[in-house]
C-alpha cells in the first residue's frame, strides 16, 4: 500500500471572490491519525469536502489512497468513510433501524446488516438505547451513531469533521478512546479540529491552517518546539501560575527574568520551567502572518 493515504499539492479553492483555500500542501500516512487544526472558518470543511469528492477544487493535485479526486471519484469513494457534521441519522427511527437500513443501501444482506449493527451498538456503548428513538439521544450519544453509521462498511480512511464540538468533556473522552481504538485497527483517520487538546491527544500529525493555508505541520512535540525556547512560570503558593515569561532558553535569559521578578514575588512562590503549550504555538501561528516551515 501506498506510504500516504493522502497527498494533496498546490490545492487551491474559492467560493465566487473569497479565497477558501490558497494553496494548500499535505500528506497523510497510512495508518495514522492526522488532526487539520484551525479556528472557524479556516476553511476545514472545505478540505474535508474535497477530500471526500462533495467539493470540486478549483486548482492542484488531490490524491486519497492513490485516486484523483476529481478524474477517479469513484475509487475516492470506494476507500473512504466521512461523518459530517450533519450525518445521514433518521430521527424518527431508533439506531439498530438507522444501522440495519445504511447496511442495506451498502449492499449487506439483511442477516448480515443485523449482525454488523448489533456489533456496533455494542461497540459504541449504545446497546442499551439500541430500540430509542434517536430524537431522544444526548448530543454525545447521538456523536456516537452518527460515527457508528460511518462505519457500517469499513473504509481504509475515516474523515472526521469536528468529531467533538460541542460535546461535554465525558462524551468527549468517550469519543477519543473510540477514535483510538479505531487507529489502533490500522485505519487512517483524518479529523478537523478547533481544540489544541485534541490534536495534541489524538493525532500523530497536525497540520494548523490559517488564512487559507498551513502554517506549520508537523507532530505536537516538533510545533512545541518550532516556536522554540522555554516558557519560566513563577506560581504562588498555592500553586495557581502569577507570571509567564517566554525566554530562550538561555541560562543569561533566565537569570534576568528571575533577577526581574525575585523580590516582587510572594511569600512561598515557586519558579518551573516549562515547553510552550500548544496554546501558545497555535497562538503564535495564527496570530502572526509570518510563515513558519
Ligand atoms: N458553499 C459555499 N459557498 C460560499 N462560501 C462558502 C461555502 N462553503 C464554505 N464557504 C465559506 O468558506 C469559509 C470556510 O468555511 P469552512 O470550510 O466551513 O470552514 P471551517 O470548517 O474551518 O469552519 C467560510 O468563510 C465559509 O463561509
Ligand atoms: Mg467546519
Amino acid at each position: 500500500m501506498n506510504t500516504f493515504a493522502i497527498e494533496v499539492a498546490g490545492l487551491r479553492k474559492s467560493f465566487g471572490n473569497h479565497v477558501v483555500l490558497d494553496g494548500i500542501d499535505l500528506s497523510v500516512k497510512a495508518g495514522k491519525v492526522f488532526a487539520l487544526l484551525g479556528p472557524n472558518g479556516a476553511g476545514k470543511t472545505t478540505l474535508i469536502n474535497i477530500l471526500s469528492t462533495l467539493v470540486v477544487p478549483d486548482e492542484g493535485s488531490v490524491h486519497v489512497v492513490g485516486y484523483d479526486v476529481v478524474t477517479d471519484k469513484e475509487g475516492v469513494k470506494r476507500s473512504i468513510s466521512l461523518t459530517g457534521q450533519h450525518a445521514a441519522v433518521d430521527e424518527k427511527l431508533t439506531p439498530e433501524e438507522n444501522l440495519r437500513m445504511m447496511g442495506r443501501l451498502s449492499g449487506l444482506s439483511a442477516s448480515e446488516a443485523r449482525a454488523r449493527a448489533t456489533e456496533l451498538l455494542k461497540f459504541f456503548d449504545l446497546l442499551d438505547a439500541a430500540h430509542k428513538r434517536v430524537k431522544t439521544f444526548s448530543g454525545g450519544m447521538r456523536r456516537r451513531l452518527d460515527l457508528a453509521i460511518s462505519l457500517v462498511v469499513a473504509r481504509q480512511v475515516l474523515f472526521l469533521d469536528e468529531p467533538t464540538t460541542g460535546l461535554d468533556t465525558r462524551s468527549r473522552r468517550a469519543l477519543w478512546d473510540i477514535i483510538q481504538s479505531l487507529a489502533a485497527k490500522g485505519i487512517t483517520i483524518f479529523l478537523t479540529t478547533q481544540y489544541l487538546e485534541e490534536a495534541d491527544q489524538l493525532a500523530d500529525d497536525i497540520a494548523v491552517i490559517a488564512n487559507g493555508r498551513v502554517v506549520a505541520q508537523g507532530t505536537a512535540e516538533e510545533l512545541k518546539s518550532r516556536i522554540g525556547g522555554e516558557v519560566v512560570e513563577i506560581r504562588n503558593a498555592n500553586d495557581e501560575v502569577i507570571r509567564e515569561v517566554p525566554i530562550d532558553g538561555s541560562v543569561q535569559e533566565l537569570k534576568l527574568v528571575l533577577d526581574m521578578f525575585a523580590d516582587k514575588v510572594p511569600e512561598g512562590a515557586r519558579v518551573n520551567i516549562r515547553r510552550p503549550s500548544m496554546d501558545d504555538v497555535f497562538l503564535d501561528l495564527t496570530s502572526s502572518k509570518k510563515e513558519v516551515s
